[in-house]
């Protein structure tokens, strides 16, 4: 059994789900490749994650044997497929302990999942009968963090151009962390929805909700979770963190692209007028005008993503089969020696929490004043695969008054000899660069 040796300064408890990384790793064909003459080093998985055989072998058997259209046909493979795009449904509700399938939408990728929420309420703002709860104008205000990634940003922005709302925001920290002290004047009786991300995609911070959530609750606010980089790394449970919607993709948890998902109260799912029109998401239609199906299918308009959502199935009884907390529990060693070794290469700057507690397996950083695509262009030629850039977070490396950061993330497959591989690439930086 292959297990990474536990940093000094790690909790050592007896009852931590533990499972062997060597064989984890045999299930994901990628990883024998070589990259420039060097074995691969892939540390970008929070950009997106590698797919095992079992999620590629039901893609692909899906495409060989079962494929139809689905919820439209009567035929056999019209049943089956029906029946393994809902069967998808379900294994995903069940993961994240949805309380009922019905709340689960598929959606092309977090970013629409959030837009579809965002035109829910531009869309009942224009409705005379729009619930209350999703009417927006003048006055009324949105609030979102400086540490989101643009999807939980642009979104908003355009709702509020739309509307005439007022977009406002949590700031960050000096030391990468939620800024709540202004709670209480941010969060007020006009606000109507807040939309936080839970682990920031450049900082590796996850945020705890609780005060924030009681917060919205207080001034009958909604909540929103940008879960795309926590729900493939942790536990789930949606009743738990007592969110009214919570978004993921498919790609960053062992899936295909092209998938993704909007988890939303059924009340709230139901309150909520569409915002793409199309075949499956209606009750009627008549030249005059038409009604609307129930959702999940009022969201999801036309031929859904089928083989993607069944494969998305797939990789949660991939994820669940080693076990969230295994799998969590291996990315706070992994995260705590990453820091520890990290913190020995001379001018290596991390931006966000540099503790391994309240925080994940991503980390960004600078090396003195070494321009990060230089960073990673070094770094590449050695077979050491970080993202460079502002990694679609822009304000946060404005926050930090950088353009941009380098940026490791790790997955249920990175080893502690990929992160020492990172480190000599990065003492080789500093020689390439003085
Ligand atoms: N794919 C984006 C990232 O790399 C979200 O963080």
């Amino acid at each position: 059994m292959t297990t990474i040796a536990i940093p000094s300064g790690m909790p050592q408890y007896d009852d931590v789900p533990r499972y062997d990384v060597a064989t984890v790793r045999a299930d994901f064909p990628i990883l024998d490749r070589e990259v420039n003459g060097h074995r691969l080093v892939y540390l970008d998985s929070a950009n997106t994650s590698h797919k095992p055989r079992q999620v590629l072998g039901v893609l692909a058997e899906h495409y060989a044997r079962h494929n139809a259209n689905v919820s439209r046909s009567v035929h056999t493979l019209g049943t089956e497929a029906t029946e393994a795009y809902e069967g998808a449904r379900a294994k995903v509700a069940a993961f994240i302990n949805a309380p009922s399938v019905d709340e689960v939408v598929f959606t092309k990728n977090s970013t629409e999942a959030i837009n579809i929420v965002a035109y829910a309420f531009s869309n009942a703002s224009l409705r005379p009968d729009g619930d209350p709860r999703f009417r927006l104008g003048p006055g009324d205000e949105v609030v979102i963090s400086e540490m989101e990634h643009h999807s939980n940003i642009v979104p908003w922005q355009l709702l509020c151009e739309r509307t005439g709302a007022t977009l406002r925001w949590f700031p960050v920290t000096d030391s990468g962390r939620l800024d709540e002290s202004g709670l209480d004047d941010l969060v007020t009786e006009r606000t109507k929805i807040v939309s936080l991300v839970h682990m920031s995609n450049i900082l590796g911070t996850v945020n705890a909700t609780a005060r924030i959530t009681e917060r919205v609750r207080e001034v009958g606010a909604l909540l929103l979770l940008d879960c795309s980089q926590s729900v493939p790394h942790m536990p789930m449970d949606v009743v738990d963190y007592d969110a009214d919607f919570i978004v993921f993709t498919g790609h960053k948890m062992c899936g295909p692209t092209g998938i993704g998902v909007l988890w939303g109260r059924a009340e709230l799912l139901a309150a909520m007028p569409p915002v793409f029109g199309g075949g499956s998401m209606i009750e009627t239609v008549a030249m005059g005008g038409s009604t609307f199906a129930a959702p999940p299918a009022r969201f999801e308009a036309g031929t859904p993503p089928i083989a993607e959502a069944v494969a998305l199935g797939a990789a949660v009884d991939y994820l669940s089969g080693i076990g969230m907390r295994a799998i969590q529990w291996h990315e706070k060693e992994l995260t705590a020696y990453a820091l520890d070794a990290l913190a020995t290469v001379p001018g290596l700057r991390i931006f966000g929490p540099t503790v391994p507690v309240g925080r994940g397996g991503t980390i960004s950083f600078a090396l003195g004043d070494v321009h990060p695509h230089d960073v990673g262009q070094v770094l590449d030629s050695l077979g050491v695969q970080v993202r460079v850039g502002h990694h679609c977070a822009r304000p946060v490396c404005t926050r930090f008054g950088v353009p941009a950061t380098t940026r490791a993330s790790f997955y249920l497959y990175t080893t502690t000899e990929e992160i020492d591989a990172l480190v000599a690439g990065l003492e080789q930086v500093r020689k390439v660069f003085g």
